[in-house]
């Protein structure tokens, strides 16, 4: 394999939507956690990549030894447009996540719907916070790519620990829908039921008079005076650990 193609390879990988683009020892380590099929990885310095491994993620070192190819001085930045301060990275073959199969889940576990996001940073902390909180899954809408290089990095590769899938817009089911929107009513203890989806609008629009108009719930999550918004994936954390501490 010569240095091009592996060069066109990762290139080409970034907008396949057969494969994930994993950028970052943070990013691989929870891929290969949580069952990622790993194609290959490359670091300029293996070595490196590996005491990191031994030292953070001794699981993960010890089920892939030796798994991360030497690339030459400068591949990593023909490879990515930033690439990674601790300079690993894979590419992963996508699993595929059907939204049905998400919202049939049985459990008690809430869905997020994220309608429409536009930063993939912030979609990728929405579905590390997700992960982290045990949601039953993350449905996106709109052009962002849930699975992208970005998102993925926002996300530390916690897309492989919670079924994440894009969908054209948000299908019916056997769930209560709850709009998540600073006009909303306050959210107090209880009032989110079991199983919901929680909808959460787009940074700068929030979400659209549709969904409102289709949710049984609308709340807010209580702010001082005078703040008119928080953060999207800071919203959604707010919102899945009050449900889990409630
Ligand atoms: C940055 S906010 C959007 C702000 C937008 N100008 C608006 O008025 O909705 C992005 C999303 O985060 C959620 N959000 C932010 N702050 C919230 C709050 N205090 N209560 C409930 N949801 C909130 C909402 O779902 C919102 O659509």
């Amino acid at each position: 394999v010569t240095g091009e193609s592996l060069i066109e390879r990762f290139r080409t990988a970034r907008s396949d939507p057969g494969l994930v683009v994993l950028e970052g020892f943070h990013a691989v380590k929870h891929a290969v956690r949580f069952g990622a099929d790993i194609l290959e990885a490359v670091a300029e310095d293996p070595e490196e990549i590996g005491t990191l491994a031994r030292r953070l993620a001794p699981d993960v070192a010890e089920d892939r030894p030796g798994a991360v190819t030497r690339v030459p001085a400068g591949t990593l930045a023909a490879i990515c447009p930033s690439p990674p301060s601790t300079g690993v990275v894979a590419l992963a073959r996508r699993p595929r996540v059907a939204s049905y199969d998400v919202l049939a889940d049985a459990g008690a576990a809430p869905v997020v719907f994220l309608e429409d996001p536009r930063h993939p940073g912030n979609a990728g902390a929405a579905i590390r916070v997700a992960a982290a909180a045990e949601a039953a899954g993350v449905l996106t809408s709109g052009e962002l790519d849930p699975w992208g290089p970005a998102a993925i990095r926002g996300a530390a590769g916690l897309q492989f620990a919670v079924p994440v899938a894009r969908v054209r817009e948000l299908p019916p089911a056997d769930r209560r829908l709850v709009a998540l929107d600073p006009e909303g009513e306050p959210l107090e203890r209880g009032t989110i039921p079991p199983r919901a989806v929680l909808a959460f609008g787009a940074e700068r629009a929030g979400l659209s008079a549709d969904l409102v108009a289709r949710a049984d719930a609308r709340l807010r999550i209580p702010m001082r005076e005078g703040v008119s918004s928080l953060n999207l994936a800071t919203a959604v954390a707010a919102v899945l650990y009050a449900l889990r501490l409630d």
